[in-house]
């Protein structure tokens, strides 16, 4: 294959600005053959923009049929991401996905057994993961300069959402429309990158306190306090919230040999001399506490265009076999903590991971049974 033929369905927001940067050549050996959204003056408004030659469908069948296309882009609404892309592995396409994978775990477990029966390439658009920073924390971590981590906190208060954004689509900030609220929409980059940053150390249990419709008028969560242990007894806490400003966005991971703060751009590492282990076992004198030397550790600028590495990364892993940055199978990751925070506050108790996926389901859909938006 010289070049990789895309589709891309749901041309909203994003799908457009997808659709738009395949249809300039911008990735290098893909090209834009079709696009499909339920709307059709939606597609005409964006097919005489980019070009009368790419094809149109409002059905996701009739494009996944259409011989057009190799790869698709999913970029609908979240709940339908599993469905669609478990349609295309069986249609034989290669799919990259929008985040979140899905809004509950269990849907999104059956779209990875289909990716691997279907032996496709299959990403999810995490372009947060082209950030050099958090590159670099997961390379202190896992190269073992870090030592053993002790704690995770990432405070992640600059989401902010007015009123008004909330009531620009019926669909948003709704149980049955979207399916969650801050945790869904906004946070699931910091979700992801909260465990692949550290090598992809996932919390044993979780106890979180998600506060709904506390800071705007909706029904699902806009505050967030979600405090984690992991299974060596380290411990986290990840703050998150749409209604503060000024918000804060700062990342800290403690070591067995020192401190990473990645804050307003930057990437520090308060390295100690001695692990404080080390230091520990040694130390004679009373009130004394390890060296450190506090260290800005130089990281290059993150891309422009995050979005378009992760596109440029998927074509590559199709065309050249390359190693994919952000695989498909790791979005349960991310959506597990969040689906896991729901349960906790649902059930006011603590949640043991592996998650009980039935019960985040069942209680999910009496959520969605009262919700105000209706689907049709
Ligand atoms: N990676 C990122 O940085 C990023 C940023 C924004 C949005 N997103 C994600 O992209 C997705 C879309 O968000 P958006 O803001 O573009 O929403 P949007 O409402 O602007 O667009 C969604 C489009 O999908 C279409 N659609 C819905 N269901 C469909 C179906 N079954 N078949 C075909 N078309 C369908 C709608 O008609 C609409 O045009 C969301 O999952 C969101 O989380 C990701």
């Amino acid at each position: 294959m010289e070049k990789l033929r895309f589709g891309v369905i749901g041309i909203g927001n994003m799908g457009t600005s997808h659709a738009t940067c395949l249809a300039k050549g911008e990735i290098r050996g893909a090209e834009l053959t079709a696009i499909c959204d339920v709307n059709p003056e939606r597609l005409q408004t964006v097919r005489s923009k980019l070009g009368e030659h790419i094809h149109t469908y409002t059905d996701p069948e009739a494009m996944f049929d259409s011989g057009e296309i190799d790869a698709v882009l999913i970029a609908t609404i979240h709940y339908t991401h599993p469905s669609l892309a478990i349609l295309a592995f069986e249609k034989g396409l290669h799919v990259l996905i929008e985040k979140p994978a899905g809004v509950f775990t269990k849907n999104v477990r059956q779209m990875n057994d289909a990716a691997a029966r279907s032996g496709k390439v299959y990403g999810i658009m995490y372009n947060q993961r082209s950030n050099p920073l958090y590159q670099k924390l997961r390379d202190l971590v896992v190269s073992g300069e870090l030592g053993e981590i002790r704690r995770t906190n990432w405070i992640i208060t600059s989401w902010y959402r007015s009123q008004s954004y909330y009531d620009s689509a019926d669909w948003r900030a709704t149980w049955s429309g979207e399916g969650g609220g801050v945790l869904l929409n906004q946070a699931p980059h910091q979700l992801d990158l909260w465990q692949w940053a550290i090598g992809g150390l996932m919390p044993s249990r979780i106890r979180a306190f998600c506060a709904f419709g506390k800071w705007r008028n909706i029904e699902v969560e806009d505050d967030v306090t979600a405090y984690v242990e992991y299974p060596n007894g380290a411990t986290g806490l990840f703050v998150t919230s749409t209604g503060e400003a000024p918000g804060t966005n700062r990342l800290e991971v403690s070591g067995d040999r020192g401190k990473v703060v990645i804050e307003n751009e930057q990437l520090t590492f308060y390295r100690l001399r001695v692990p404080e282990s080390q230091f520990n076992r040694e130390y004679q004198g009373g009130f004394g506490r390890p060296e450190c030397w506090e260290i800005p550790i130089p990281v290059e600028k993150g891309p422009d265009k995050p979005h378009q590495v992760i596109m440029q990364n998927f074509t590559d892993a199709v065309l050249k076999g390359a190693p994919l940055l952000a695989p498909g199978e790791d979005g349960i990751l991310g959506l597990t903590l969040s689906n896991a925070m729901y349960l906790s506050t649902w059930t006011d108790n603590w949640v043991d991971l592996p998650l009980d996926e039935d019960l985040f389901y069942d209680l999910l859909q009496e959520r969605i049974r009262h919700s105000k938006f209706k689907q049709e």
